[in-house]
């Protein structure tokens, strides 16, 4: 009929008569032969199940159906008493079933993710003989009741009749609301084969004889109670399963909701039909009652746990916390403009100030644009933080998939963050190669410090004229932008940002004349940091030669070169992936934060080993969130986007695009100055008629151009600059909204 000779050998079964053959050239399969009474459209429906398995995810470990010679996939035969039965026959799927201690650690996640892909495999799947009457369907429990008389402990039958009175009560009224589909139904592990050397890895998923249309949610159950066989904490088994479920195939609320019931409803089916065929077959009493007997203990301990106290585990196995809607509720609270603004300067501060003249209230973000609490969206072409567009979806999903699985800290073993500091030093040049994670710019601006004093022996800092470097007490003093500079600290002295893209003060941009001025005060250089970008001192690109010529003198003076990459790295400039490779220089430390976990916090130092060792040697350094898992996972995300969706190659495409469109508006509007900048941040000069800096009509622009919902910046020592700095998934059309509104901005206000 098939065309197969071997050896056969009889295998265990419970309802059909199951035969391997052993073919001479070496393959193997099962000949399964149906009970007389099996409804050979079941059959049907199994056979072509395991064929939209296979179509689906050719990686699940099912058998394949073979085809007769007629090309059937279901043959009968007659048997001698006359009877026919069907014949399918399957290839053998090697390896082993799990060891006894089945329900060791090791296989609860992958039974549970193993599942929950099958159950995504057969989900387009649908016959219409799934829809029949099967003792073994959970949601037909009540039909257990006709079964009970066959148990015979009166305190086991009582146990089990609460069990299904609680199923009538709990579960019954919420069955049509739960979703359904054609499920495996007895997907335990004895129905399933793991690798010999591996006895986590399954490899063959056996026994499609009970799938059935029912809901989803009863697959898990009958998994979950099959597990309680060993010594282990039950709940521990079903809460890593149900997680491990969830991460593939998400559940909903409903469906835990009914979990613990739906175990227990499981294990009192086992019981009630195991005592049921106790009767049925007394030759197997033995093996059946040991069986029954261990989940009759477990049904006892069962009734004992506080089912709202074990849902409440499995809702936050799966992310689910039971009082958010409560606390929700609570908490959304209307309020006007007015009452928030006078609310805030309370609870904030003075320091706390607000973007323009007519203050945002956003409340959500998405790709480029922003959603205020109307409803109205606005053009983000300000925010570089959501470096690869607001909530981004690959982020979220990392940020909140590894907030499930754990967050700690850089004191043990994590994976996420090697990957992402080597990723990170990947993209700079030998030889810096030791990678610190912190949160902010300002910490990672602040380690620099310590590490550059501490190498060079010096205590002095050279900035430019007008930057900004973060908010500590030792930071704030190489923030020239927010300290006049009278107040600068004495140990530190500054020089000038470029005059352009191109070029800066010869000869030396007054680098030589800060270390004097330090030198009098009795300092020497313990570092060099500027903002690559320049993004307080006007947005620069650095102009050939300006940065070997400060780090040559620098490090002559015997400081360290640091790099603040805290604006423009991770691809900004476009042409370059950081700032400072617009020169041929190699920093002795980079600092990198704001875009990099696209608005988790999330910075870090990278420098070379020895500058490490030093601070090792000295104090050591730790940061309780600095590259936590959950941030190294934001980490990796950006990068994986800007990488996927060539986000560097955007900006240099849209940013010089922007670029040739604002030269043309110069035209028109000759109160728009030099453009500078590069990529996707670009400054543009707002000048009066005769040429100075005119940070009025500046700061009009731009808030013209907020009433028209569009978000730009105004910066520079002037304040007369107006700063483009969208998130790099600005596209063409981006561009064009904003080129109307700057152009619609001028046009009134000019
Ligand atoms: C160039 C530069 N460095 C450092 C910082 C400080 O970063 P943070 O605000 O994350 O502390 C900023 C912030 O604007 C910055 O622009």
């Amino acid at each position: 009929m098939y065309g197969l000779d071997g050896t056969i050998s009889s295998l265990d079964s419970e309802r059909d008569q199951n035969f391997r053959i052993d073919t001479p050239s070496g393959d193997q399969f099962v000949i399964k032969i149906a009970n007389s009474a099996m409804d050979p459209a079941v059959l049907m429906m199994q056979v072509e199940a395991l064929a939209h398995i296979v179509m689906v995810d050719p990686e699940l470990p099912v058998p394949r159906v073979l085809y007769s010679r007629n090309e059937s996939a279901l043959e009968w035969i007659q048997a001698n008493d006359g009877r026919s039965h069907y014949v399918h026959i399957l290839t053998y799927m090697p390896g082993c079933y799990p060891p006894d201690d089945s329900t060791s650690r090791a296989l609860y996640r992958p039974l549970g993710a193993c599942l929950a892909r099958l159950a995504c495999a057969l989900r387009g799947f649908y016959h219409p003989a799934a829809k029949y009457e099967l003792l073994w369907d959970l949601k037909q429990s009540m039909a257990l009741r006709g079964y009970l008389h066959h148990i015979p402990d009166p305190e086991h039958r009582q146990l089990a009749g609460y069990f299904l009175d609680r199923f009538e009560r709990v579960v019954l009224p919420e069955i049509p609301k739960l979703r359904s589909q054609i499920i495996h139904n007895d997907f335990v592990p004895n129905n399933l084969v793991v690798a010999e050397e591996d006895p986590g890895e399954i490899v063959g998923i056996l026994d499609f004889g009970d799938m059935i249309y029912t809901p989803l949610i009863m697959d898990l159950a009958t998994l979950i109670a099959d597990l309680f066989r060993g010594p282990e904490d039950p709940q521990e088994i079903a809460v890593e399963t149900i997680a491990a479920y969830h991460e593939i195939l998400p559940l909903e609320p409903l469906e835990l909701t009914l979990l613990y019931d739906l175990i227990a409803t499981r294990m009192t089916m086992l019981n009630v039909i195991g005592s049921w065929r106790v009767n049925l077959y007394p030759d197997n009493q033995e093996y059946i009652a040991g069986y029954v007997d261990s989940v009759w203990e477990n049904l006892m301990a069962w009734r004992n746990l506080d089912p709202a106290e074990v849902t409440r585990r499995y809702f936050r196995a799966c992310g689910f916390w039971e009082s958010e809607e409560l606390v929700l509720s609570k908490r959304v609270s209307k309020e006007t403009r007015s009452t928030q603004l006078e609310r805030r300067a309370r609870l904030l501060g003075p320091c706390a100030y607000l973007f323009y003249e007519n203050p945002l209230h956003i409340v959500r973000g998405e790709g480029v644009w922003l959603y205020d609490e109307e409803g109205d969206r606005y053009l983000d072409v300000y925010n570089n933080v959501p470096h690869v567009g607001h909530c981004h979806p690959h982020v979220v999903k990392a940020i909140s998939h590894q907030t499930r699985m754990l967050n700690t800290s850089t004191r043990y073993l994590h994976g996420l963050i090697l990957e992402l500091a080597e990723r990170i030093t990947n993209r700079l040049p030998e030889p810096l190669s030791v990678c610190m994670f912190v949160c902010t710019g300002t910490e990672a601006n602040e380690l620099a410090w310590r590490m550059a004093k501490l190498v060079s022996g010096n205590d002095g800092a050279l900035i430019t004229r007008h930057s900004y470097h973060g908010n500590s007490d030792a930071i704030i003093g190489f923030s020239s932008e927010e300290v006049p500079f009278e107040k600068l600290p004495a140990h530190v002295a500054t020089f000038y940002a470029p005059l352009s893209n191109t070029t800066y003060r010869e000869p030396d941009s007054g680098l030589h004349e800060a270390i004097e001025t330090l030198g009098e005060r009795n300092h020497r250089p313990a570092m060099l940091i500027f903002d690559s970008g320049f993004t307080s001192d006007g947005i620069y690109t650095p102009p050939s030669g300006y940065l070997r010529i400060l780090y040559d003198e620098t490090r002559r003076a015997g400081g360290l070169c640091v790099s603040d990459e805290v604006q423009v790295g991770f691809g900004r400039f476009a042409q370059h992936f950081w700032g400072f490779e617009f020169d041929d220089v190699v920093p002795d430390i980079v600092t990198m934060g704001k875009p990099m976990g696209n608005g988790h916090p999330l910075a870090a130092v990278v420098t070379r080993p020895e500058i490490a060792e030093a601070l090792a040697a000295d104090t050591g350094y730790f940061n309780t969130f600095g590259g936590n898992p959950v941030s190294c996972a934001a980490g990796l995300a950006v990068l994986d986007v800007i990488e996927v969706e060539e986000l560097q190659q955007n900006a240099l495409i849209i940013g010089n695009y922007l670029w040739e469109r604002l030269l043309e508006l110069r035209k028109d509007y000759p109160v728009l100055g030099e453009i500078h900048g590069a990529g996707l941040l670009l400054g543009v000069d707002v000048l009066t008629t005769d040429d100075s800096p005119d940070p009025d009509l500046a700061r009009r622009v731009m808030n013209h151009m907020r009433q028209n919902k569009v978000l730009i910046g105004t910066t520079g020592p002037n304040n007369n600059v107006l700063k483009i700095r969208p998130p790099l998934v600005f596209n063409q059309e981006h561009a064009e909204l904003l080129l109307a509104s700057i152009t619609n901005a001028l046009e009134e206000c000019v």
